[in-house]
């Protein structure tokens, strides 16, 4: 179990860990979304982690760092030709295809190129996986992945297997996230390893096979996540066995982490300025952040803890709803938490903010990104500086 919570390493090597022992033939690629700059994306490669891309900017980060191509793996519902022209250029491992439509345009783009392309194809197994409903992937009624219900992914498997310049070696799935429970995945292997036995006898070779990421962290005290060695024994266990029974051999299993690498890793700082009171309803304590650095509570209703890192001593005394600066009313980090007395000038910390909250951060009423600090055993290092009124600018023309 990882007790350093010390950004990125711990996690990874955890990860690492946690599946190597059980399945040695897997690789855990980090799940870019989560949080990427240059500085993650090395450490990221350094750890011997594989990378998963969406976008080109994401994939133009992992060059900027020196990813090695083989170890990214390229997802997307709707890639454009120009992100597959890059990936193709850069020479990535796999791309992850979602639609028909991408399984020809890429095909097209190969073969104007002269080179094959690794695929692998992402595949909707019809399971919920019961996380919110705006980040459930698994499901018939998604935009993700060909759908084993209605004959779609049996259509693109034999597509796939058929396309002039794309070699299928691979099968992927994701569920959703964060998924606080086992069985899902459990079900998931199950479902989409017996699913592809039908097309063994026309050739489909599984190199590799991804149930994705999603994995759970604790935002707040009443849910806690499994352990990271409880998905590993989940997934690697069921894997192992029906590959086995089912004729496949030892695919390279691929997780995809991004939130349980990133997430309890990072703490956000924020200075208290007006306080509200508005006596029997509510007593509002603003900070100098809020929805433009993290998204989640307004979007999904996320909860999180806060401490008082100013004085974290001073003892709990009451009610407040931690708000931010931005002009919505909806704009709340924390609502009705306990805490002690809170004065203007005061530095409120929010625990598991390292994933999703600074990749979905925006300049909403213009207030610029905050600065990242990646800090371990009393070092400090600077990876991102705060951003400035001339970077809002930047893009604009007069
Ligand atoms: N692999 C695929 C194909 C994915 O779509 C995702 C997440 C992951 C891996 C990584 O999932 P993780 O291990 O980080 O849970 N914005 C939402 C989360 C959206 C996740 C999208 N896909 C949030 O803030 O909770």
């Amino acid at each position: 179990m990882c007790s350093t919570r010390i950004p990125c390493g711990g996690c990874a090597a955890e990860f690492r860990t946690e599946f190597g022992t059980r399945y040695p033939n897997s690789r855990v690629a980090y799940a870019s979304k989560a949080f990427v700059n240059p500085a993650i994306a090395r450490i990221v490669a350094e750890e011997g982690l594989g990378l998963d891309v969406v976008s080109g900017g994401e994939l133009a980060v992992a060059r900027a760092a020196d990813v090695p191509p083989d170890t990214i793996y390229f997802h997307g519902n709707n890639k454009t030709p120009e992100e597959l022209e890059f990936a193709l250029d850069y020479g990535i491992g796999q791309i992850v295809v979602d639609s028909f439509h991408e399984l020809e345009v890429l095909d097209a783009i190969a073969g104007e190129r002269g080179v094959r392309q690794d695929i692998m194809l992402r595949l909707s197994p019809g399971i919920d996986a019961h996380t919110h409903e705006k980040t459930t992937t698994g499901i018939l009624d998604s935009k993700f992945g060909f759908s084993i219900e209605t004959g779609d992914a049996a259509k693109a498997i034999r597509q796939a297997m058929s396309a002039a310049n794309l070699d299928l070696v691979g099968i992927h799935f994701h569920l959703g996230s964060p998924i606080f429970e086992l069985e899902p995945y459990e079900l998931g292997v199950e479902v989409v390893l017996n699913y592809l036995t039908q097309f063994k006898e026309e050739g489909l070779r599984l190199e590799i096979f991804s149930p994705g990421g999603g994995f759970a962290i604790g935002y707040v005290r009443s849910e806690p996540p499994p352990q990271i060695a409880e998905y590993a024994e989940s997934i690697t266990k069921y894997t192992s066995r029906l590959c086995e029974e089912l004729g496949f051999g030892t695919p390279l299993l691929v997780v995809e982490p991004g939130r349980s690498i990133v997430g309890r890793a990072g703490v956000a700082l924020y200075t208290v300025g007006g306080i509200k009171d508005i006596p029997t309803v509510r007593k509002y304590v603003s900070l100098d952040g809020g929805m433009g650095d993290n998204i989640r509570p307004a979007i999904y209703g996320s909860e999180y803890e806060a401490v008082l890192a100013s004085r974290m001593s001073a003892p709990p005394a009451e009610v407040v709803t931690l708000a931010g600066k931005y002009c919505e009313s909806g704009d709340v980090l924390v609502k009705d938490i306990t805490m002690p007395v809170v004065e203007p000038g005061d530095i409120i910390a929010i625990p598991s903010s390292g994933a999703y909250a600074p990749s979905m951060a925006s300049n909403y009423n213009l207030n610029g990104r905050p600065a990242i600090v990646m800090a371990k055993d009393g070092d400090a290092r600077l990876i991102r500086r705060r951003e400035t009124y001339a970077d809002m600018m930047m893009a604009d023309v007069f």
